[in-house]
């Protein structure tokens, strides 16, 4: 997929998963009505993908992608929906060129001297309704007909719906539109956390299960490892990553991409192979150390107590954490106390359900607290 020739930089290296988002499609195609909901740990490339590879293979297939971001519209996701797709309405009616926009609309009268142009009545449409539900079913079917083929929606950060004051109502509205829209729109969810989702669940309750397909969204795999390798080489002849290393290092980061590309570009401005050893100098990075640290004076002690227990493995709820809990000065821990930090350190990211258990999202800050 990728050509030969070298890239210029680390930053450069892209994997591009056009087989995966064909495969998407053809699901969706295969159940008409039904979204995909992709899930994974933060910062692996859901974004980047719909982006990348899925827009662009959907507008192949002649369909028409709409992309919102619910995260940046928290208060009000159903409002962040139309809007998205007001965007999309207007871009299509309006090309690109105010020339465009002109040639669009029979001109009725031009001035002899060109000064005055006279554009004639815009289109007249009924007036959108002003209920956001009924105005995303609106502006769906408008913009289904004035493109001539379905649309493709995607929500990144689909999350967010779970922490929306009125989360049942808007799952609802949007899976009611979703069903009877089938045939002009689809829709492909994206969304972080185990956590999010299950907030979501709870929220929305058992039809948001059976109405999205739960998919785990797959990390990057060799392809990224041999792109990464390969410039390497290209940079410094004679030196070479191993790709077993290569695997390894990027399974302990998380299979996080953009932070997997600055450790290996540090590693090639030292010059240095080793891939344990580059993570390691990077995690004791004086910019790495000043984010770390940063993030744990965000949370008050006793948080980062509850971090640190849980870092090393110990049940956060038992004997021996309460214990631990006992050395921060001003401290009293009880089990409810350490539940209700829990809870904050999901809701702002730092911890995270899995099938295990809660764990620290990120598991390099894992390790810099068992090292501290
Ligand atoms: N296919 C890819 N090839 C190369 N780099 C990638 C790829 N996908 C993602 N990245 C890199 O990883 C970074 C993070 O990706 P992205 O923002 O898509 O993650 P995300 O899963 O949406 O994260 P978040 O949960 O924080 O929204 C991107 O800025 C990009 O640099
Ligand atoms: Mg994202």
């Amino acid at each position: 997929m990728h050509d030969n020739r070298p890239m210029k930089t680390f930053d450069a290296i892209e994997v591009r998963r056009l087989a995966l988002a064909k495969g998407y499609l053809a699901l969706l195609t295969a159940q008409p009505g039904r979204p995909l909901a992709l899930f994974a740990p933060r910062r692996v490339g859901k974004t980047f993908f719909l982006d990348h590879d899925l827009a662009p293979q959907a507008k192949n297939a002649e369909m028409l992608p709409v992309y919102a971001d619910l995260w940046l519209h928290k208060s009000a996701p159903l409002e962040a929906i139309n809007h998205a797709l007001e965007e999309a309405l207007d871009d299509l009616r309006v090309p690109a060129s105010a020339a465009g926009k002109l040639a669009k609309t029979p001109v009725k009268k031009i001035g002899l001297l060109g000064a005055s142009v006279d554009l004639g009545d815009e289109p007249q449409r009924r007036d959108l309704p002003h209920d956001a539900g009924l105005r995303l079913d609106a502006l769906v079917t408008r913009l289904a007909r004035e493109h001539g083929a379905p649309v493709l929606l995607m929500l990144d950060e689909v999350q967010t719906l779970g922490d929306a004051s009125d989360g049942i109502g808007l799952v609802g509205a949007l899976r009611a539109v979703l069903h009877k829209r089938r045939k002009e729109l689809s829709a492909v969810f994206t969304g972080s956390s185990q956590e999010g989702l299950a907030r979501l669940m709870n929220t929305a309750g058992a039809p948001m299960y059976q109405f999205a397909q739960i998919i785990d969204f797959p990390v990057l795999g060799d392809d990224f490892m041999r792109l990464l390798a390969e410039h390497f080489q290209s940079v410094h002849p004679g030196k070479q990553l191993d790709l077993d290393e290569l695997r390894e290092g990027f399974r302990k980061i998380g299979y996080k991409p953009a932070l997997m590309r600055d450790v290996v570009k540090a590693m090639s401005a030292e010059g240095i192979t080793e891939i344990s050893r580059g993570l390691d100098n990077y995690m004791t990075s004086g910019p790495q150390l000043a984010i770390w640290n940063a993030l744990l004076n965000s949370v008050e002690a006793f948080d980062q107590g509850v971090l640190t227990a849980i870092a090393n493995g110990q049940p956060p709820l038992s004997q021996a954490t309460l214990k631990a809990l006992q050395a921060i000065p001003g401290a009293t821990p009880t089990i409810s106390k350490i539940r209700s930090s829990i809870e904050k350190l999901k809701r702002n990211g730092i911890l995270t359900r899995t099938a295990t258990g809660t764990t620290i999202e990120d598991p390099l800050l894992a390790e810099f607290l068992l090292r501290r």
